[in-house]
């Protein structure tokens, strides 16, 4: 069971798999092809570019029920929009999540179901914490690289369908 890692160390993982693999973490990587209904237009390259990475923390079954994960969000835009992830609503509708912003600038968007949408700026050891219920997603408007460490219970769930209908502005 992995006890122990640094922030700086799980960020660096991103451009060492294989030390990630050995560690236990798992690298998701989501890419334009994965993420065309999250976007309003299309890349005009054709290129299809990674857009965020996500590290996560070995689960232990029966030992763990949190869910940690650093998220790298690459800066870019497609057509005026500006990267970002996904984002979701939790499927338990009590579930919360803790956010703190690791490195670069970056911003947490909250919405709720209705699609009222609201904006906070993470920087370095900024946390903000997502109340449950709501719809979060981030956004990198800088042309750095940025880093955040999420934090929620491992039985949360994730609904990303229902994240499309919000009326995200980037
Ligand atoms: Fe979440």
């Amino acid at each position: 069971m992995l006890e122990s890692l640094s922030l700086s160390r799980m960020c660096q993982l991103f451009e060492r798999p294989e030390e990630a693999l050995r560690l236990g973490l798992t690298i998701d990587t989501r890419r334009w092809s994965d993420m065309s209904a999250y976007f309003h237009g299309s890349p005009a390259t054709g290129i299809d570019q990674v857009i965020y990475q996500i590290c996560n923390w070995p689960s232990s079954p029966g030992m763990s029920d949190l869910l940690i994960t650093v998220t790298l969000l690459y800066p870019g835009a497609i057509n005026g929009e500006f990267f970002h992830t996904k984002g979701h609503f939790h499927d338990n509708p009590d579930g919360p999540e803790l956010v703190v912003g690791y490195g670069g600038e970056g911003y947490l968007q909250l919405a709720t179901r209705e699609g009222t949408v609201t904006e906070v700026r993470v920087t370095e050891g900024e946390q903000v914490f997502v109340p449950p219920g709501y719809g979060h997603r981030a956004v990198n408007r800088s042309d750095s690289p940025i880093y955040y460490l999420s934090v929620s219970t491992a039985d949360v769930g994730h609904d990303y369908d229902s994240v499309t209908r919000v009326g995200w502005r980037c």
